[in-house]
């Protein structure tokens, strides 16, 4: 087994984020390997809204709207993710 080092990843999305422990991963692993920190973009997407993290822009939106799939395609700039996390439950 391979362990993830996220080396040169820096376009991600978490979907379904709050409150925030994969985030909170994915932006010290990322953040912490990259030679600028400033470069790892990761946006994280929840109807619910999260506390804020460092390198991290949250999105508090439907997953399923592409109203959201829009927001997420305009924070990259037109390129594409490079990784996508997702841990989505209903509520209640
Ligand atoms: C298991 S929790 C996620 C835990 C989170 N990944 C973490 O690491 O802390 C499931 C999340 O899915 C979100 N969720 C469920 N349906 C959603 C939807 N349609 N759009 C966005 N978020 C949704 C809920 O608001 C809830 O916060």
């Amino acid at each position: 087994m391979q362990h993830f080092t996220g080396a040169g990843v820096n376009r991600v999305v978490d979907l379904c984020a709050a409150p925030g422990s994969w985030s909170q991963v994915l932006s010290r692993t990322l953040r912490g390997s990259a030679e600028d920190p400033s470069s790892v973009k990761i946006v994280a997407v929840d109807l619910q809204a999260m506390a804020p993290l460092p390198g991290v822009t949250q999105l508090q939106g439907d997953i399923t709207k592409t109203s959201t799939a829009e927001a997420i395609i305009s924070h990259f700039q037109g390129d594409k993710a490079q990784l996508v996390v997702c841990d989505g439950a209903p509520d209640g």
